[in-house]
């Protein structure tokens, strides 16, 4: 309790002190604690900067508990901000450990919320129940970068798509995409989630339950014994026509 509070008092100060206009005092009459290493720092609060070239997303997990505090979403993934902007691609990956989770889960409906502090950026999941069947109906995400060019206008790129039907799995089942995918949010953001897995609703103290694979991940695991598969085949194919050929030819064996 004394622990959430002291927290939220800290979250209050932070949000003052970095909304535009507001300036709080550091020293004089002020009763927050006497040291300034505990500010963020300066890449913390500025805004995110998009990058010319790929790298692969820190995988983080995320979890949100119902009003009982019993896990209603746990999701586990990589998240890549895919940004157009003067016909040029850019990249901004989320940083997990500066995420912060939020949302809220009802009957029917869950939303899991992460969003970086100052609003810099945000991806938003909307989960439905349908019968036995959980999948994410809506997705929103922004992210307000630093300009890509020196003295152009502070932008923000956002998109939303709703509803589909994303990463179904059954009841009390995960859905699992370890190849990833990608949601095109609006003409300047794709998302590309790499790897994600997710299960809401009933979800495990620990870790997730049996999992729904997606194509892209079975079609990995297929195809290399389908290929081994038809290999052997070849093989043994091979090795009659040779023992059948060689004992049509073998001397004194003559067939009339
Ligand atoms: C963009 O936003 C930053 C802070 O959020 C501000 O310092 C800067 O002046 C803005 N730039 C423009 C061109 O509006
Ligand atoms: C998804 O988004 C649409 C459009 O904003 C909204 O009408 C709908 O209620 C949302 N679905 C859920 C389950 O919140």
């Amino acid at each position: 309790m004394t622990l959430k509070s002291h927290i939220s008092g800290w979250s209050l100060f932070f949000l003052a002190a970095f909304s535009p206009g507001v300036h709080l005092q550091r020293h004089g009459s002020s009763s927050q604690p006497s040291s300034d290493s505990e500010l963020p720092s300066e890449a913390q609060i500025s805004r995110p900067v998009l990058q010319p070239s790929e790298a692969p997303p820190s995988t983080g997990t995320y979890l949100l508990n119902d009003r009982v505090g019993k896990p209603c979403i746990r999701a586990t993934m990589g998240a890549e901000y895919i940004v157009t902007e003067k016909k040029k691609t850019w990249y901004f990956n989320l940083d997990p450990s500066s995420v912060k989770t939020g949302g809220n889960c009802d009957k029917e409906t869950a939303v899991l919320s992460l969003t970086l502090p100052n609003q810099a950026a945000s991806l938003q999941f909307t989960f439905r129940k349908e019968n036995n069947f959980i999948y994410v109906t809506n997705v929103t995400a922004h992210v307000s970068p630093q300009p890509v060019c020196q003295g152009c206008a502070n932008k923000t790129y956002s998109g939303v798509i709703t509803h589909k039907k994303l990463f179904t799995a059954a009841n009390s089942q995960s859905f699992k995409c370890k190849s990833g995918k990608l949601l095109l949010m609006s003409s300047e953001l794709k998302i590309r989630l790499v790897p994600l897995q997710m299960q809401a609703f009933s979800v495990p103290n620990r870790d997730y339950g049996p999992k729904m694979e997606c194509w892209a991940d079975f079609n990995k695991r297929a195809i290399p014994i389908i290929l081994g598969a038809v290999a052997v085949g070849l093989v043994v194919i091979a090795l009659l026509t040779f023992q059948f050929i060689k004992d049509r030819r073998r001397p004194g064996y003559d067939r009339i």
